[in-house]
């Protein structure tokens, strides 16, 4: 038995692993093309561990993951692998059509030779899981219902398009030729090994460096958050319980405009990490808005709740303290992935 992960060395894909091999001797073979998103360092616990197989390659390399599933006999695959930042889409969405649409293609195409050389009962208990985002439904107004299983797709930026579109390669895969696929499509995740590009984390790492914390427009726009390793314990829930064929949504019913985030960060690193300078919220600035920003996202999670009863563990508050205690904790990670190529997105994103 074993699962392949893809993305495995991003901030989600990271947390999965990490947290499947602390409740299971089930071997993950973790592939990954190591982008800028991607990092060793987070599973730096796993070094010496025979349960956990890293492979350096891209999701587009048919042979590669021919070679892979020929080697390794995957029993169920978990799917992270992507382009993720929707800045980033907008100032090249290249990347992310090839990565995102592109590869779930040959990734599909590549697990459904697998899965047909399957014996019957090993093809009926394999599952092809894709992780995807709530993005894919669009923008919310303010007092409409929560996003259902059902709500129309409306992706509004590169990302949220190209996320779109595997979706529904996904979905076709299942009904044309019979791939057992689960998707989950989640609100904006939080917590350790988050890259500090995104809000959460961008917004706590210029906080202890004293620079300006950037709030696009208004600073109004609703998101649901959820910590992390509740994700991953959807993901389990959904891999171990769910219908194939089917989709999940996966939120932690907690709503929150980006100005309070950010006023929420700025009051627990007052108390954890008071500045000589005074409150951090003297670092607030707005700045031009994102093109296409999307209003607001809201999750309804109670089909997965109903149907394999899950929910999230932890409430904004437990998970955000973590948060924070954890990128107060880990300044050499943060140091380490600010190197380089990171500083090129924050002169190219922000500026001076
Ligand atoms: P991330 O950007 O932190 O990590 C993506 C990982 O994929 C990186 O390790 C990168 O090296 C790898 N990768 C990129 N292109 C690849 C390729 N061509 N071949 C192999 N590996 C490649 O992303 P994340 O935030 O961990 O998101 C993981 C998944 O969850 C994505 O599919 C994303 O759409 C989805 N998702 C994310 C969120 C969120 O809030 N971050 C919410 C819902 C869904
Ligand atoms: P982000 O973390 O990029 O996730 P997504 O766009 O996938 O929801 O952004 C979350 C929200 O925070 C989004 O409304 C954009 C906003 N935001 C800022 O206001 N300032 C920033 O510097 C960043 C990165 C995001």
């Amino acid at each position: 038995m074993t699962l392949l992960v893809t993305g495995g060395a991003g901030f989600i894909g990271s947390n999965f692993v990490l947290d499947w091999l602390a409740a299971s001797d089930e071997p993950v073979v973790n592939l990954d093309a190591l982008t800028y998103a991607g990092n060793l360092a987070n599973l730096a616990s796993l070094q010496g561990d025979a349960r956990h197989v890293f492979v350096k390659g891209d999701i587009c390399d048919r042979a590669l993951l021919d070679g892979l599933m020929a080697t390794h006999r995957p029993r169920a695959l978990v799917h992270f692998a992507a382009e993720s930042h929707v800045d980033r889409s907008i100032h090249g969405p290249g990347e992310f059509m090839r990565t995102n649409v592109t590869g779930t293609f040959t990734l599909l195409e590549a697990t459904r030779a697998h899965w047909m050389s399957l014996d019957a009962s090993a093809k009926a208990a394999f599952r092809f899981h894709h992780v995807s985002t709530d993005e894919v439904y669009g923008s919310l107004a303010p007092e409409a219902p929560a996003f259902t299983e059902t709500h129309a797709y409306e992706p509004n930026s590169p990302y949220s398009a190209s996320k779109a579109a595997s979706d529904h390669l996904v979905r076709a895969w299942h009904h044309t030729y019979g791939l057992p696929v689960l998707t989950t499509n989640c609100s904006n995740n939080y917590g350790p090994y988050h890259f500090p590009e995104k809000l959460i984390p961008l917004m706590i790492v210029n906080a202890l460096a004293g620079k300006p914390l950037p709030i696009y427009g208004d600073g109004m726009q609703v998101r649901d958050w959820l910590y992390v390793r509740d994700h991953c314990s959807a993901i389990r829930a959904v891999l171990a319980g769910g219908r194939p064929g089917e989709v999940y949504n996966v939120g932690g019913w907690n709503e929150k405009p980006n100005r309070d985030i950010v006023h929420t960060l700025c009051a627990l690193l007052d108390e954890l990490r008071p500045s000589p300078q005074g409150p951090y919220t003297r670092l607030i600035t707005h700045v031009t808005d994102r093109p296409g920003h999307d209003r607001r996202y809201a999750i309804d999670a109670r089909k997965i709740e109903r149907e394999l009863g899950w929910r999230p563990a932890e409430t904004f508050e437990s998970g955000i303290r973590k948060t924070v205690q954890w990128y107060l904790d880990n300044a050499a990670w943060v140091a380490d992935v600010q190197s380089g190529a990171y500083r090129d997105w924050v002169q190219k994103q922000y500026g001076g």
